[in-house]
């Protein structure tokens, strides 16, 4: 979705805006908003109100939440799941907001880009119109975006992991700073929501392991030519994927001194603090990737234990 515009392509075809009028709930059933650590979240029931589907078991949800849109920060995630509780998996499973498009009487639309790899994602990409999801969110810290102030930013995405930069773009990008999206996939049918990036007028450049776009190889010997381009002190990096392409990145900007952010996808099972289970090694001790992170500088992270395995965004 370009921000604003719930319009796309959709595997060749062209999906309609959303009406001004549309006949779809126009908000959120809102059970309560509780205080957590100094946040405030909310616990929702929000109306789906488009569904597109993509190359690559790639999906973007539409919802109307005005609690959750209005509230989102860059690299904040929220919870999802089924309305109906007694459903299989029972869990919530863990979603960047990855766009709020604002636009007159649209102002509560938030949308979430799914790819789908188990129950849970293929669950919540089948959800149509009228349908209801249950949100918890905005949950996280989100990325610093006080670090960008006067630098190039430059925002390396893989897979898709691309949903939790877009609103970092955005943020960016309209406060007049530079941003550049470096964005690599194994192949071209896995790079979604490309345009949304190219409409903020953000320099793009795309790498694919198998050449079927843009640079023939890794994301990271795109971003490599930066450190020889700029003074690192002019860099702020930021990254989201899977595990091996952020230890990289990560390696690379500590390499050269620049500072660099991380947004780690470890699985979760509640998404506030209560269950434990997200831990992330640090060179400080353990931390919570859902209330801690997900965003955390990139030389805290002690990569060899912190994530295991590929992730999902491959
Ligand atoms: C903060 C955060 C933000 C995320 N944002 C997005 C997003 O915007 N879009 C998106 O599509 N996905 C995102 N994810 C990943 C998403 O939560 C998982 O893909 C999802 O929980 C998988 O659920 P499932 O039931 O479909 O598959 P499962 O059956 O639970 O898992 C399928 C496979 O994926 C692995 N897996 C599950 N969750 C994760 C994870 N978090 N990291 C690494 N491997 C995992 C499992 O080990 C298994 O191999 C995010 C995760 C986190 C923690
Ligand atoms: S997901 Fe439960 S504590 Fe982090």
């Amino acid at each position: 979705m370009s921000s604003g515009e719930f319009e796309r392509e959709k595997g060749g075809g062209r999906v309609e805006a959303l009406p001004e009028s549309s006949p779809f709930p126009r908000s959120s059933h809102s059970f309560s908003s509780l205080c957590y650590r100094e946040r405030v979240i909310h616990v929702v029931q929000a109306p789906v109100v488009g569904s597109v589907g993509y190359p690559g078991f790639n999906h973007l949800l539409a919802l109307r939440s005005r609690e959750i849109a209005d509230s989102a920060r860059p690299g904040q995630f929220v919870m999802a799941g089924l309305v109906d509780s007694s459903s299989d998996p029972l869990l919530k499973r863990a979603l960047a907001v990855y766009s709020i498009p604002r636009r007159a009487g649209d102002g509560d639309l938030l949308t979430l880009l799914i790819k789908v790899v188990g129950p849970g994602t293929r669950l919540l990409a089948a959800l149509r119109e009228d349908d209801r999801v249950s949100l918890i969110g905005p949950l996280g810290n989100g990325f610093d975006t006080s670090r960008a102030k006067g630098r190039v930013s430059v925002l390396v995405a893989g897979g898709v992991g691309i949903a939790s930069v877009f609103l970092l773009a955005k943020e960016l990008s309209e406060a007049g700073e530079e941003v550049h999206l470096l964005y690599g996939a194994r192949r071209a049918r896995d790079l979604v929501g490309l345009e949304d990036f190219q409409d903020l007028g953000i320099q793009v450049q795309v790498a694919t392991e198998d050449g079927s776009r843009g640079f023939r190889g890794l994301v990271t010997q795109i971003l490599e030519p930066y450190f020889r381009s700029y003074p690192a002190r002019r860099l702020a990096v930021y990254t989201c994927g899977p595990n091996p392409m952020m230890q990289a990145v990560s390696r690379l900007a500590s390499a050269h001194g620049a500072g660099c952010q991380v947004s780690v996808e470890t699985p979760m099972a509640c998404g506030f603090g209560v269950c434990l289970g997200c831990s992330v090694r640090t060179v400080h001790s353990y931390r919570l990737a859902c209330t801690h992170g997900p965003v955390f500088d990139a030389r805290e992270v002690v990569w060899d234990t912190a994530t295991e395995g590929e992730g999902v965004h491959a």
